[in-house]
């Protein structure tokens, strides 16, 4: 189930300007421009005269209105519609559902649910996408699969190990156990994982130049339904941060998904790659967008084939749960409870 009222990541704000642009997000269809003054802005992408998709040519942006390109109803910034044909009188339903937006870390966020409940100040942060000590790369690409299946994926590493062994897998990421600690007020989940004297992926090998063994801490940071950070650093092996919390001598990457339920059964894979070294080596930020772009269609084909399996499979299925899956699972708890909160409980007369 999909949680409602919560903010989800529809896009990166590179992808928004004075195009009409449209992406459903859990399951609406939502349509998105920029005003002339650089507002993003998000409405229905549904025409109220006869559902028409306003993001579909003839339509058209004129100055700050959209004017449906099959009888012309004009729509302002704020989905309230304007004008139509034939007629002076505006009939006062005619309006688009508008939903609240922000733009933050170079994302585009966008509430879904009950408007009077959104409170942008509660949206999580990725600051290391627009800060300007990180290089980063990233893009977005398209599951045919549930969300859960990519916060199931995401939250247990050990797959690098087999899925994604060549690029970002190394044995010691499946042999070294994990630590999952949850923030009940805060609803975040944290999954650590460090590897005192592990091999190097090429990964991080061809982008640090490190050859020989390292230190390989994971942790992940998992704040529901949306946004999940794996922080990740890259030392040699017996190099430590110092006392002072400072680290100059190891590698920092950002490594930041958004998973944004499509529908039900689909899903925007969004993936950034943030790093603190390197800054200006194009080589680099070339390689790491191959390589990440390809350990996430590792997963998305895994994904896809798992989720027709699922999906043909009877309610209520049997798993086995080890130790490696209590990120997963306390996720999975989270989640229920984000989507719980959001189900107003029926009226008892
Ligand atoms: S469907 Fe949009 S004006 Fe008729
Ligand atoms: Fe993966």
């Amino acid at each position: 189930m999909i949680p409602r009222n919560q903010w989800y990541v529809a896009g990166y704000g590179r992808e928004i300007g004075r195009e009409l642009f449209s992406r459903t997000i859990c399951g609406e269809s939502i349509l998105f421009w920029r005003t002339r003054a650089g507002q993003v802005t998000a409405m229905s992408d549904r025409c109220v005269h006869r559902r028409f998709p306003l993001s579909e040519a003839p339509t058209r942006l004129v100055d700050d209105q959209v004017v449906c390109g099959y009888h012309g109803f004009t729509y302002g910034a704020d989905g309230r519609c304007t004008a139509v044909p034939g007629q002076t009188r505006v009939p006062r339903t005619a309006r688009l559902t508008s939903y609240p937006v922000a733009e933050r870390d170079s994302f585009v966020w966008v509430w879904i649910g009950d408007p009077e409940r959104a409170d942008a100040s509660r949206i999580p942060r990725a600051p290391w996408l627009d800060s300007p000590g990180y290089t980063t790369v990233s893009g977005m690409e398209p599951l045919r699969a549930r969300f859960g299946l990519l916060v199931d994926n995401l939250l247990d590493l050990s797959h690098e190990t087999y899925l994604h062994g060549g690029y970002i897998g190394t044995p010691e990421v499946a042999s070294t156990p994990i630590t999952t600690e949850v923030d009940e007020e805060a609803g975040v989940i944290y999954v650590s994982r460090h590897m005192d004297d592990a091999e190097c992926p090429p990964f991080y090998a061809r982008s640090t130049g490190l050859s020989g063994r390292i230190t390989r801490w994971q942790d992940i940071e998992y704040t529901p339904p949306c946004l999940y950070t794996l922080h990740s650093r890259i030392a040699p092996v017996g190099v430590t941060p110092r006392a002072d919390g400072s680290d100059p001598d190891a590698f920092h990457v950002e490594v930041v998904y958004a998973i944004t339920p499509e529908t039900e059964h689909s899903t925007h894979d969004f993936w950034a790659v943030a790093r603190d070294f390197a800054l200006d080596d194009q080589a680099v930020s070339v390689f790491l967008a191959e390589q990440n772009r390809t350990v996430v269609l590792q997963d998305v084909a895994a994904l896809d084939v798992l989720e027709t399996v699922l999906a043909a499979e009877p309610a209520g299925y049997q798993e086995l749960s080890i130790n490696i899956d209590t990120g997963g699972l306390a996720a999975r708890r989270l989640l229920k409870r984000l989507a719980e909160q959001a189900t107003p409980v029926a009226a008892v007369s």
